[in-house]
Protein backbone atom coordinates (compact mmCIF):
# COMPACT_ATOMS: atom_id res chain seq x y z
CA UNK A 1 0.00 0.00 0.00
CA UNK A 2 1.42 3.66 -0.79
CA UNK A 3 0.74 6.86 0.55
CA UNK A 4 -0.42 8.82 -1.99
CA UNK A 5 -2.03 11.87 -0.34
CA UNK A 6 -0.15 14.82 -1.35
CA UNK A 7 -0.04 18.20 1.35
CA UNK A 8 -3.37 20.26 0.63
CA UNK A 9 -1.57 23.40 -0.70
CA UNK A 10 1.29 24.15 -3.20
CA UNK A 11 3.17 25.87 -0.50
CA UNK A 12 3.28 23.21 2.36
CA UNK A 13 6.03 21.48 1.48
CA UNK A 14 7.72 24.35 2.02
CA UNK A 15 6.20 25.32 5.54
CA UNK A 16 7.14 21.53 6.61
CA UNK A 17 10.26 21.22 5.47
CA UNK A 18 11.41 24.62 7.09
CA UNK A 19 9.45 23.46 10.72
CA UNK A 20 11.98 20.50 10.45
CA UNK A 21 14.77 22.53 9.60
CA UNK A 22 14.47 25.51 11.86
CA UNK A 23 15.58 23.84 15.11
CA UNK A 24 17.10 23.39 18.65
CA UNK A 25 19.97 23.21 15.97
CA UNK A 26 19.60 26.76 15.04
CA UNK A 27 18.51 28.45 18.46
CA UNK A 28 20.35 26.05 20.88
CA UNK A 29 23.54 24.08 18.76
CA UNK A 30 24.86 26.72 15.93
CA UNK A 31 25.03 29.59 18.49
CA UNK A 32 27.19 27.51 21.03
CA UNK A 33 29.26 25.94 18.64
CA UNK A 34 29.76 29.32 16.78
CA UNK A 35 30.57 30.86 19.93
CA UNK A 36 32.93 27.84 21.06
CA UNK A 37 34.68 28.37 17.82
CA UNK A 38 35.44 32.14 17.19
CA UNK A 39 32.13 33.60 15.27
CA UNK A 40 32.73 34.05 11.78
CA UNK A 41 35.57 31.59 10.08
CA UNK A 42 32.85 29.04 11.66
CA UNK A 43 29.79 30.74 10.42
CA UNK A 44 31.89 31.28 7.09
CA UNK A 45 32.61 27.43 6.69
CA UNK A 46 28.97 26.26 7.72
CA UNK A 47 27.33 28.81 5.14
CA UNK A 48 29.96 27.28 2.41
CA UNK A 49 28.75 23.91 3.08
CA UNK A 50 25.09 24.70 3.33
CA UNK A 51 25.30 25.91 -0.03
CA UNK A 52 27.71 24.13 -2.05
CA UNK A 53 26.94 20.15 -0.39
CA UNK A 54 23.76 20.72 1.93
CA UNK A 55 21.35 22.40 -1.23
CA UNK A 56 22.50 19.74 -3.47
CA UNK A 57 22.00 16.82 -1.18
CA UNK A 58 18.34 18.42 -0.04
CA UNK A 59 17.13 18.77 -3.78
CA UNK A 60 18.18 14.71 -4.01
CA UNK A 61 16.39 14.18 -1.26
CA UNK A 62 13.21 16.19 -2.22
CA UNK A 63 13.29 14.57 -5.23
CA UNK A 64 13.58 10.46 -4.06
CA UNK A 65 10.69 11.04 -1.71
CA UNK A 66 8.84 12.92 -4.20
CA UNK A 67 9.56 10.31 -7.09
CA UNK A 68 8.38 7.68 -4.64
CA UNK A 69 5.56 8.83 -2.67
CA UNK A 70 6.35 6.69 0.29
CA UNK A 71 8.21 6.63 3.17
CA UNK A 72 11.88 6.70 2.97
CA UNK A 73 12.52 2.65 3.27
CA UNK A 74 9.23 1.91 1.37
CA UNK A 75 9.91 4.59 -1.09
CA UNK A 76 13.48 3.21 -1.68
CA UNK A 77 12.79 -0.14 -2.00
CA UNK A 78 10.16 0.97 -4.73
CA UNK A 79 13.13 3.45 -6.39
CA UNK A 80 15.73 0.46 -6.56
CA UNK A 81 12.69 -1.68 -8.29
CA UNK A 82 11.39 0.78 -10.74
CA UNK A 83 15.30 2.81 -11.45
CA UNK A 84 16.48 -0.92 -11.57
CA UNK A 85 19.30 -0.33 -9.27
CA UNK A 86 21.37 -2.38 -6.91
CA UNK A 87 19.04 -3.06 -3.73
CA UNK A 88 22.22 -2.01 -1.22
CA UNK A 89 20.37 1.56 -1.73
CA UNK A 90 17.55 0.57 0.14
CA UNK A 91 20.01 0.83 2.89
CA UNK A 92 19.57 4.56 2.72
CA UNK A 93 16.10 3.76 4.08
CA UNK A 94 16.85 1.76 7.13
CA UNK A 95 19.75 4.32 7.97
CA UNK A 96 17.60 7.06 7.81
CA UNK A 97 14.75 5.77 9.88
CA UNK A 98 17.43 4.45 12.48
CA UNK A 99 18.92 7.76 12.89
CA UNK A 100 15.38 9.50 13.23
CA UNK A 101 14.77 6.83 15.68
CA UNK A 102 17.86 7.75 18.08
CA UNK A 103 17.81 11.50 17.24
CA UNK A 104 14.11 12.00 18.67
CA UNK A 105 15.01 10.13 21.83
CA UNK A 106 17.41 12.48 22.68
CA UNK A 107 16.15 15.59 21.36
CA UNK A 108 13.16 15.48 23.21
CA UNK A 109 15.04 15.57 26.36
CA UNK A 110 16.87 18.45 25.54
CA UNK A 111 13.99 20.38 23.82
CA UNK A 112 12.46 19.31 27.66
CA UNK A 113 14.74 21.30 29.16
CA UNK A 114 13.36 24.45 27.19
CA UNK A 115 9.71 23.56 28.96
CA UNK A 116 11.39 23.73 32.36
CA UNK A 117 13.21 27.40 32.00
CA UNK A 118 9.45 28.82 30.23
CA UNK A 119 7.95 28.00 33.45
CA UNK A 120 11.11 29.60 35.41
CA UNK A 121 11.24 32.43 33.53
CA UNK A 122 7.06 33.06 33.68
CA UNK A 123 7.04 32.95 36.58
CA UNK A 124 9.71 35.45 37.43
CA UNK A 125 11.51 32.74 39.71
CA UNK A 126 14.89 33.77 38.29
CA UNK A 127 14.83 37.20 38.55
CA UNK A 128 17.96 38.83 39.77
CA UNK A 129 19.43 35.40 40.25
CA UNK A 130 23.63 35.22 39.98
CA UNK A 131 25.24 33.16 38.16
CA UNK A 132 26.06 30.63 41.11
CA UNK A 133 22.25 29.97 41.85
CA UNK A 134 21.38 29.92 37.78
CA UNK A 135 24.36 27.16 37.30
CA UNK A 136 23.03 25.29 40.35
CA UNK A 137 19.98 25.66 39.04
CA UNK A 138 20.90 23.83 35.80
CA UNK A 139 22.72 21.04 37.34
CA UNK A 140 20.11 20.64 39.54
CA UNK A 141 17.58 19.51 36.57
CA UNK A 142 20.09 17.56 34.93
CA UNK A 143 20.40 15.76 38.76
CA UNK A 144 17.11 15.02 38.79
CA UNK A 145 15.62 11.50 36.65
CA UNK A 146 11.92 12.15 37.25
CA UNK A 147 12.20 15.47 36.39
CA UNK A 148 14.09 15.24 33.00
CA UNK A 149 11.66 12.28 32.58
CA UNK A 150 8.50 14.51 32.88
CA UNK A 151 9.73 16.90 30.43
CA UNK A 152 10.64 14.11 27.80
CA UNK A 153 7.45 12.32 28.20
CA UNK A 154 5.44 15.73 27.84
CA UNK A 155 7.13 17.02 24.93
CA UNK A 156 7.77 13.54 23.13
CA UNK A 157 3.65 13.15 23.64
CA UNK A 158 2.62 16.82 22.56
CA UNK A 159 4.70 16.10 19.05
CA UNK A 160 3.48 12.81 19.01
CA UNK A 161 -0.36 14.24 18.82
CA UNK A 162 0.77 15.76 15.97
CA UNK A 163 1.57 13.33 13.81
CA UNK A 164 -1.23 10.60 15.61
CA UNK A 165 -3.72 13.50 13.86
CA UNK A 166 -2.23 12.62 10.16
CA UNK A 167 -0.33 14.89 7.74
CA UNK A 168 -3.63 17.19 7.09
CA UNK A 169 -5.22 17.40 10.74
CA UNK A 170 -1.85 17.32 12.57
CA UNK A 171 0.94 18.56 10.51
CA UNK A 172 -0.32 20.75 8.08
CA UNK A 173 -2.70 22.77 10.71
CA UNK A 174 -0.11 23.11 13.71
CA UNK A 175 2.50 24.18 11.33
CA UNK A 176 0.34 26.74 9.79
CA UNK A 177 -0.08 28.13 13.28
CA UNK A 178 2.88 27.44 14.82
CA UNK A 179 5.08 28.38 12.02
CA UNK A 180 4.35 32.04 11.59
CA UNK A 181 4.05 33.08 15.14
CA UNK A 182 7.66 31.84 15.98
CA UNK A 183 8.91 33.87 13.50
CA UNK A 184 6.76 37.03 14.85
CA UNK A 185 8.66 35.83 18.68
CA UNK A 186 12.23 35.96 17.33
CA UNK A 187 11.65 39.37 15.41
CA UNK A 188 10.37 40.56 19.02
CA UNK A 189 13.25 39.09 20.44
CA UNK A 190 15.89 40.72 17.85
CA UNK A 191 14.52 43.46 18.49
CA UNK A 192 14.62 43.38 22.23
CA UNK A 193 18.35 42.39 22.02
CA UNK A 194 18.92 44.97 19.81
CA UNK A 195 17.58 47.94 21.76
CA UNK A 196 19.05 47.05 25.45
CA UNK A 197 21.63 44.48 24.46
CA UNK A 198 25.18 44.82 22.11
CA UNK A 199 24.14 44.04 18.98
CA UNK A 200 27.35 46.02 17.41
CA UNK A 201 29.54 43.39 19.56
CA UNK A 202 27.62 40.62 18.31
CA UNK A 203 27.32 41.48 14.67
CA UNK A 204 31.31 41.72 15.28
CA UNK A 205 31.66 38.46 16.60
CA UNK A 206 29.52 36.62 14.05
CA UNK A 207 30.90 38.03 11.12
CA UNK A 208 34.19 39.15 11.45
CA UNK A 209 36.24 36.16 9.59
CA UNK A 210 39.85 34.97 10.81
CA UNK A 211 39.71 32.25 9.05
CA UNK A 212 42.81 31.09 11.36
CA UNK A 213 41.31 31.12 14.20
CA UNK A 214 38.98 27.98 13.44
CA UNK A 215 40.91 24.54 14.38
CA UNK A 216 40.18 21.60 12.29
CA UNK A 217 38.08 20.36 14.89
CA UNK A 218 36.11 23.22 14.53
CA UNK A 219 35.76 22.90 10.80
CA UNK A 220 34.26 19.89 10.43
CA UNK A 221 32.18 20.91 12.99
CA UNK A 222 30.92 23.52 11.07
CA UNK A 223 30.54 20.84 7.90
CA UNK A 224 28.52 18.53 10.61
CA UNK A 225 26.22 21.40 11.70
CA UNK A 226 25.45 22.13 8.67
CA UNK A 227 24.04 18.61 7.88
CA UNK A 228 21.99 18.88 11.53
CA UNK A 229 20.51 21.89 10.93
CA UNK A 230 18.82 21.15 7.55
CA UNK A 231 17.89 17.78 8.72
CA UNK A 232 19.42 15.72 6.20
CA UNK A 233 20.54 12.20 5.49
CA UNK A 234 17.82 11.28 7.60
CA UNK A 235 14.29 10.70 5.70
CA UNK A 236 12.53 13.09 7.24
CA UNK A 237 12.76 15.83 4.22
CA UNK A 238 12.14 12.27 2.21
CA UNK A 239 9.39 11.63 4.03
CA UNK A 240 7.65 14.86 3.73
CA UNK A 241 8.65 15.14 0.04
CA UNK A 242 6.18 12.34 -0.43
CA UNK A 243 3.33 14.51 -0.13
CA UNK A 244 4.83 17.54 -2.03
CA UNK A 245 2.65 18.86 -4.91
CA UNK A 246 4.83 17.33 -8.90
CA UNK A 247 4.37 21.28 -9.59
CA UNK A 248 6.60 23.20 -7.46
CA UNK A 249 10.23 23.49 -8.10
CA UNK A 250 12.57 21.55 -6.45
CA UNK A 251 16.03 23.93 -7.20
CA UNK A 252 13.81 26.90 -5.86
CA UNK A 253 12.06 24.81 -2.66
CA UNK A 254 15.62 23.59 -1.74
CA UNK A 255 17.41 27.01 -1.93
CA UNK A 256 14.25 28.51 0.10
CA UNK A 257 14.77 25.90 2.81
CA UNK A 258 18.26 26.73 2.96
CA UNK A 259 17.93 30.40 2.93
CA UNK A 260 15.34 30.66 5.58
CA UNK A 261 17.17 28.38 7.90
CA UNK A 262 20.37 30.10 7.67
CA UNK A 263 18.42 33.60 8.12
CA UNK A 264 17.17 31.95 11.32
CA UNK A 265 20.56 30.56 12.85
CA UNK A 266 21.98 33.99 12.17
CA UNK A 267 18.92 36.33 13.34
CA UNK A 268 19.23 33.99 16.76
CA UNK A 269 22.90 34.08 16.86
CA UNK A 270 22.79 38.00 16.72
CA UNK A 271 19.80 38.22 19.35
CA UNK A 272 21.76 35.84 21.67
CA UNK A 273 24.93 36.92 21.42
CA UNK A 274 23.72 40.87 21.24
CA UNK A 275 22.16 39.96 25.46
CA UNK A 276 25.55 37.92 26.19
CA UNK A 277 27.66 40.33 25.08
CA UNK A 278 24.99 43.50 26.85
CA UNK A 279 25.31 41.60 29.97
CA UNK A 280 29.08 41.00 29.87
CA UNK A 281 29.24 37.16 29.96
CA UNK A 282 31.12 34.20 27.97
CA UNK A 283 30.67 33.41 24.73
CA UNK A 284 32.24 30.50 24.58
CA UNK A 285 30.06 28.47 27.54
CA UNK A 286 29.59 25.43 25.24
CA UNK A 287 25.79 23.90 25.30
CA UNK A 288 25.03 25.76 28.95
CA UNK A 289 24.81 28.68 26.49
CA UNK A 290 21.07 28.91 26.45
CA UNK A 291 20.04 27.37 29.60
CA UNK A 292 23.19 29.57 31.98
CA UNK A 293 24.17 32.31 29.69
CA UNK A 294 21.66 33.28 28.00
CA UNK A 295 18.80 32.86 31.26
CA UNK A 296 21.24 34.63 33.05
CA UNK A 297 21.41 37.48 31.17
CA UNK A 298 17.47 37.38 30.94
CA UNK A 299 17.53 37.59 35.20
CA UNK A 300 19.83 40.82 35.24
CA UNK A 301 18.25 42.96 32.14
CA UNK A 302 14.79 45.09 32.58
CA UNK A 303 11.56 42.82 31.18
CA UNK A 304 14.08 39.67 31.26
CA UNK A 305 11.14 37.39 32.65
CA UNK A 306 9.13 37.96 30.13
CA UNK A 307 11.26 38.05 27.26
CA UNK A 308 12.67 34.93 28.41
CA UNK A 309 9.42 33.14 28.95
CA UNK A 310 8.58 33.86 25.22
CA UNK A 311 12.10 33.27 23.73
CA UNK A 312 12.04 29.67 25.17
CA UNK A 313 8.01 28.98 24.04
CA UNK A 314 10.17 29.88 20.40
CA UNK A 315 12.67 27.15 21.40
CA UNK A 316 9.93 24.66 22.30
CA UNK A 317 7.66 25.97 18.93
CA UNK A 318 10.72 25.42 16.91
CA UNK A 319 11.62 22.40 18.65
CA UNK A 320 8.50 20.42 18.18
CA UNK A 321 8.19 21.20 14.77
CA UNK A 322 11.54 19.51 13.82
CA UNK A 323 10.41 16.46 15.88
CA UNK A 324 7.43 15.99 14.37
CA UNK A 325 9.26 15.48 11.01
CA UNK A 326 11.48 12.98 13.01
CA UNK A 327 8.12 11.23 13.94
CA UNK A 328 6.34 11.08 10.36
CA UNK A 329 9.14 8.89 8.19
CA UNK A 330 9.13 5.83 10.65
CA UNK A 331 5.07 6.11 11.62
CA UNK A 332 4.32 6.40 7.91
CA UNK A 333 6.53 3.05 7.29
CA UNK A 334 4.83 1.43 9.75
CA UNK A 335 1.59 2.31 8.08
CA UNK A 336 2.77 1.50 5.04
CA UNK A 337 4.12 -1.59 5.69
CA UNK A 338 2.15 -3.32 8.58
CA UNK A 339 -1.49 -1.50 8.29
CA UNK A 340 -1.63 -0.15 11.38
CA UNK A 341 -3.69 3.11 12.32
CA UNK A 342 -1.44 6.07 12.38
CA UNK A 343 -2.44 6.47 16.27
CA UNK A 344 -0.85 2.50 16.31
CA UNK A 345 2.27 3.77 14.03
CA UNK A 346 3.14 6.39 15.94
CA UNK A 347 2.18 5.21 19.67
CA UNK A 348 4.76 2.68 18.79
CA UNK A 349 7.41 4.87 17.28
CA UNK A 350 7.74 7.42 19.87
CA UNK A 351 6.90 4.93 22.98
CA UNK A 352 10.45 2.87 21.95
CA UNK A 353 11.89 6.18 20.96
CA UNK A 354 10.64 7.74 25.04
CA UNK A 355 12.23 4.43 26.06
CA UNK A 356 15.51 4.80 24.33
CA UNK A 357 15.54 8.71 25.70
CA UNK A 358 15.45 7.51 29.37
CA UNK A 359 19.35 6.36 28.82
CA UNK A 360 19.76 10.19 27.46
CA UNK A 361 18.05 11.13 30.84
CA UNK A 362 19.99 9.35 33.37
CA UNK A 363 23.60 9.93 30.88
CA UNK A 364 23.57 13.31 33.34
CA UNK A 365 22.89 11.47 36.36
CA UNK A 366 22.42 7.77 36.95
CA UNK A 367 25.21 7.21 34.75
CA UNK A 368 27.12 10.31 34.41
CA UNK A 369 30.90 10.52 34.60
CA UNK A 370 32.16 8.25 37.67
CA UNK A 371 29.75 5.84 37.54
CA UNK A 372 29.99 2.12 36.08
CA UNK A 373 28.59 2.71 32.42
CA UNK A 374 30.87 5.94 31.90
CA UNK A 375 33.90 4.08 32.52
CA UNK A 376 33.01 1.36 30.68
CA UNK A 377 32.19 2.90 27.74
CA UNK A 378 34.42 6.45 28.26
CA UNK A 379 31.04 8.28 27.52
CA UNK A 380 27.48 8.87 28.70
CA UNK A 381 25.28 6.71 26.45
CA UNK A 382 23.58 10.21 25.17
CA UNK A 383 27.73 10.87 23.94
CA UNK A 384 27.43 7.25 22.39
CA UNK A 385 23.85 7.84 20.28
CA UNK A 386 24.88 11.47 19.54
CA UNK A 387 28.05 9.94 17.88
CA UNK A 388 26.61 7.27 15.99
CA UNK A 389 24.18 9.75 14.82
CA UNK A 390 27.33 11.67 13.66
CA UNK A 391 28.51 8.78 11.57
CA UNK A 392 24.76 7.75 10.47
CA UNK A 393 23.86 11.34 9.42
CA UNK A 394 26.54 11.98 7.22
CA UNK A 395 26.44 8.04 5.73
CA UNK A 396 22.84 9.19 4.97
CA UNK A 397 23.93 12.20 3.26
CA UNK A 398 26.62 10.32 1.02
CA UNK A 399 24.30 7.35 0.06
CA UNK A 400 21.76 10.16 -1.17
CA UNK A 401 24.17 12.02 -2.76
CA UNK A 402 25.69 9.06 -4.94
CA UNK A 403 21.99 7.49 -5.37
CA UNK A 404 20.54 10.77 -6.99
CA UNK A 405 24.00 11.52 -8.38
CA UNK A 406 24.94 8.13 -9.86
CA UNK A 407 22.27 5.52 -9.83
CA UNK A 408 19.32 7.57 -11.58
CA UNK A 409 19.68 8.47 -15.50
CA UNK A 410 19.89 11.70 -17.05
CA UNK A 411 16.26 11.60 -18.08
CA UNK A 412 14.90 10.46 -14.55
CA UNK A 413 16.56 13.26 -12.91
CA UNK A 414 15.39 15.74 -15.38
CA UNK A 415 12.12 14.83 -15.42
CA UNK A 416 11.45 15.75 -11.64
CA UNK A 417 14.54 18.66 -11.61
CA UNK A 418 13.07 20.24 -15.00
CA UNK A 419 15.38 22.55 -14.66
CA UNK A 420 17.98 24.04 -17.50
CA UNK A 421 21.14 22.07 -18.36
CA UNK A 422 23.29 24.12 -16.68
CA UNK A 423 21.56 24.03 -13.12
CA UNK A 424 21.47 20.15 -13.84
CA UNK A 425 25.29 20.23 -14.85
CA UNK A 426 25.88 22.03 -11.69
CA UNK A 427 23.96 20.31 -9.81
CA UNK A 428 25.09 16.39 -11.13
CA UNK A 429 28.38 17.63 -10.48
CA UNK A 430 28.02 18.48 -6.66
CA UNK A 431 26.11 15.36 -5.58
CA UNK A 432 28.88 13.44 -7.57
CA UNK A 433 31.68 14.85 -6.49
CA UNK A 434 31.66 17.98 -3.71
CA UNK A 435 29.54 16.26 -1.72
CA UNK A 436 30.90 12.92 -1.27
CA UNK A 437 34.28 14.14 -0.68
CA UNK A 438 32.89 16.96 1.55
CA UNK A 439 31.56 13.78 3.74
CA UNK A 440 34.36 11.97 3.33
CA UNK A 441 36.20 15.25 4.98
CA UNK A 442 33.11 15.35 8.18
CA UNK A 443 33.80 11.58 8.74
CA UNK A 444 37.64 12.99 9.96
CA UNK A 445 35.98 14.30 13.22
CA UNK A 446 34.18 11.04 13.55
CA UNK A 447 37.26 8.95 13.11
CA UNK A 448 39.52 9.90 16.58
CA UNK A 449 36.02 9.89 18.46
CA UNK A 450 35.48 6.08 17.38
CA UNK A 451 38.74 5.34 18.38
CA UNK A 452 38.64 2.95 21.42
CA UNK A 453 34.72 1.84 19.84
CA UNK A 454 36.27 0.04 17.19
CA UNK A 455 34.84 -3.29 18.18
CA UNK A 456 31.25 -2.20 18.93
CA UNK A 457 31.23 0.02 15.47
CA UNK A 458 32.32 -2.62 13.84
CA UNK A 459 29.89 -4.90 15.13
CA UNK A 460 26.97 -2.58 14.31
CA UNK A 461 28.31 -1.85 11.13
CA UNK A 462 28.50 -6.14 10.46
CA UNK A 463 24.96 -6.47 12.14
CA UNK A 464 23.42 -3.22 9.89
CA UNK A 465 25.15 -4.96 7.09
CA UNK A 466 23.85 -8.91 7.93
CA UNK A 467 20.21 -7.52 8.06
CA UNK A 468 20.59 -5.62 4.87
CA UNK A 469 22.05 -8.79 3.13
CA UNK A 470 19.87 -10.65 4.36
CA UNK A 471 17.01 -8.89 3.07
CA UNK A 472 18.40 -7.87 0.09
CA UNK A 473 18.64 -12.29 -0.52
CA UNK A 474 15.32 -12.90 0.59
CA UNK A 475 13.51 -10.30 -1.40
CA UNK A 476 15.65 -11.35 -4.88
CA UNK A 477 14.58 -15.45 -3.68
CA UNK A 478 11.17 -14.28 -3.61
CA UNK A 479 10.96 -12.40 -6.72
CA UNK A 480 12.73 -15.23 -8.79
N1 LIG B 1 17.18 20.33 11.71
C1 LIG B 1 16.73 20.16 13.06
C2 LIG B 1 17.31 21.27 13.90
O1 LIG B 1 18.09 22.05 13.43
C3 LIG B 1 17.09 18.84 13.65
C4 LIG B 1 16.68 17.68 12.81
C5 LIG B 1 17.63 16.86 12.27
C6 LIG B 1 15.34 17.46 12.54
C7 LIG B 1 17.26 15.82 11.46
C8 LIG B 1 14.95 16.42 11.72
C9 LIG B 1 15.92 15.60 11.17
O2 LIG B 1 17.01 21.38 15.05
Amino acid sequence: MSTHNVWTHKGTFLLAAVGSAVGLGNLWRFPYLAGENGGGAFILIYALTIFAVGIPILIAEIMLGRNSRRSPIMGMRFLTRTHKTSRGWESIGWLGAASAFIILSFYSVIAGWAIHYTGKMLTGSLEGADAETIAAGFDALLASPPLLTLYHTLFIGASALIVGLGIHRGIENGLRILMPALFVILMVVLVYAAAIGDLQGAADFLFTFHLADLSLEGWLEAMGQSFFTLSLGMGAIMAYGAYMSGEASLTRTAFTIAVVDTAVAMIAGLAIFALVFGAGLDPAEGPGLMFITLPLAFAEMPGGALLGGVFFVLVLGAAISSSISLIEPVAAFLVERFDLTRPQAVSAMVVASWALGLLTVFSFNLMAEGTVFHSLFGRSAFGLLELLTNIFMPLGGLLIALFAGWALTHGEVMKEMRTNETWFSVWRFLVRFVAPAAVAFVFLRTIPQVEGYWIPTIGAVVIVGAFAAGRTFLAERQES
